[in-house]
């Protein structure tokens, strides 16, 4: 008997097991497949990165900087970090190697573990997942659109359902400074009705009070302007643009003027993708522009687009609207002795050559136990390969589904399983 073991996982980290790990690769292919079709490449970077490569871009005082990130000194004295998400490590990337020399625009997509010391929670992990896009080079709201249209067919192709998006605009240098001022004023004599966290955002990200979840302060900003009445002519413009273009391609969309994100770097547009399944860490994926990113990390003036869905919460809603099935093999070979054994090795070796699950049963033990096996692994074809057969150089079959059985020539089996 086993007893209490002793080691386990971290808090808010977890093992991905079979059957999830089967639904994991077959969103990342379904991803891979369609990110392809819209000109998307993999790119690849370390999880580890110093630690200014996300502070100055995501932002010193952001919940993640602040509070949420694996930081520590390594042997060499450096400030690193384990990434809490992936878009600065692929703006470092494209600058340090130039990526911007190649034809525009420059499209990647991405697929690892992030990190955030967050409270754990339903949805909310401390290593978490993600399947990130980032578009480098194309400041017209035409890329905006391609890339939200692309998030909501991957969406959907994956067997998502219940699900909306959210847009804004958040406006950029030009605009957004004044709309921080007319913020502030608001609420200047509402500081008292304010939770703590928000009193401190008031003085150093008042934005950010927009998307506290906390009741007084939903209702202390009820009347607050609105980043949308506050847009210069060109954020305007593009996000109006956005807006056509996103009904012209079908994709169904809310405006939301509250949404403003966790993260510094966002210029402009802006978007969450919600599902009623998700409960209050209701975000499946998100994203937006951040048109000075690029700068700020010393490449060219170079605006970019991007999202990341999270892993965890998209395979937690595909699992409430199907039910997993283990994967099993195709074929289970009983044998009876060490010569149809070794013949079983030979016959198991072609049918994988072709890609095939095939399993081999231990020679020593008896039919009944192989059989056993076979139909615990739910094995779709058990053969039953003996002295008599080897001799006859034919083959018994049994489909376990539905207890049909046969014979079939040793010499013919590739194309027996290939007619059906
Ligand atoms: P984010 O909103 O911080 O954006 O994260 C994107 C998604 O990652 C969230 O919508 C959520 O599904 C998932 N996620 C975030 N934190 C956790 C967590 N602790 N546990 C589980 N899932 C989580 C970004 O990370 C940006 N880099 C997205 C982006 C790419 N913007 C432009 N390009």
């Amino acid at each position: 008997m086993s007893g209490t073991p002793q080691y386990k996982t971290l808090k808010g980290m977890q093992d991905i097991l079979p059957p999830d790990t089967f639904l994991w690769q077959s969103v990342e292919q379904t991803a891979r497949r369609i990110f392809s079709a819209f000109g998307f490449q993999e790119i690849r970077v370390p999880v580890l990165e110093a630690t200014s490569v996300f502070s100055r871009s995501i932002g010193e005082q952001t919940d993640i900087v602040e509070k949420e990130m694996y930081t520590f000194t390594d042997k060499g004295g450096r400030s690193v970090s384990l990434r809490p998400e992936g878009t600065a490590a692929v703006v470092r990337s494209y600058v340090e190697h130039n990526l911007h020399s190649l034809p525009s625009p420059q499209k990647f997509y991405y697929f690892g573990p992030m990190f955030r010391y967050e409270r754990p929670q339903s949805g909310r992990f401390r290593q978490f997942y993600q399947i990130g896009v980032e578009a480098f080079a194309d400041p017209h709201p035409r890329l905006d659109a391609e890339v939200i249209s692309m998030l909501g067919r991957f969406l959907t192709s994956i067997g998502l359902e219940g699900i909306s998006f959210q847009i804004n605009s958040i406006g950029c240098e030009q605009c957004r400074p004044a709309y921080k001022d007319a913020l502030v004023g608001f609420f200047s004599d509402k500081k008292e009705n304010l939770c703590p966290d928000c009193v401190r955002r008031f003085d150093r990200n008042p934005l950010r009070i927009l998307d506290c979840k906390v009741s007084r302060c939903i209702e202390a900003r009820s009347d607050a302007p609105r980043i949308t009445d506050h847009l210069c002519q060109d954020c305007r413009t593009h996000f109006g643009k956005l807006q056509d273009l996103l009904t012209l391609l079908e994709v169904s969309f809310a405006v939301n003027p509250e949404m403003v994100r966790g993260l510094d770097y966002y210029t402009r547009t802006t978007f969450e993708v919600t599902s009623q399944g998700l409960g209050s860490q209701n975000a499946v994926a998100a994203g937006g522009r951040y048109n000075r990113l690029v700068k700020e990390f010393g490449g060219p003036d170079t605006p970019a687009i991007g999202f990341a869905v999270g892993m965890e919460r998209m395979v937690g809603l595909l699992k409430q609207s199907a039910s997993l099935t283990w994967p099993a093999p195709a074929v289970f070979i009983a044998a009876l002795g060490e010569a149809a054994g070794n013949a079983a090795l030979r016959i198991a070796g072609k049918l994988r050559d072709q890609d095939l699950w095939a399993e081999v049963g231990d020679a020593e033990s008896s039919l009944k136990s192989q059989l056993r096996r076979a139909d615990r692994l739910a094995a779709r074809f058990v053969f039953i390969l003996g002295d008599e057969e080897l001799r006859s150089g034919t083959l018994k079959w049994k489909n376990l589904a539905d207890a049909s059985q046969g014979e079939v020539k040793m010499t013919e089996i590739q194309e027996f399983l290939a007619a059906i």
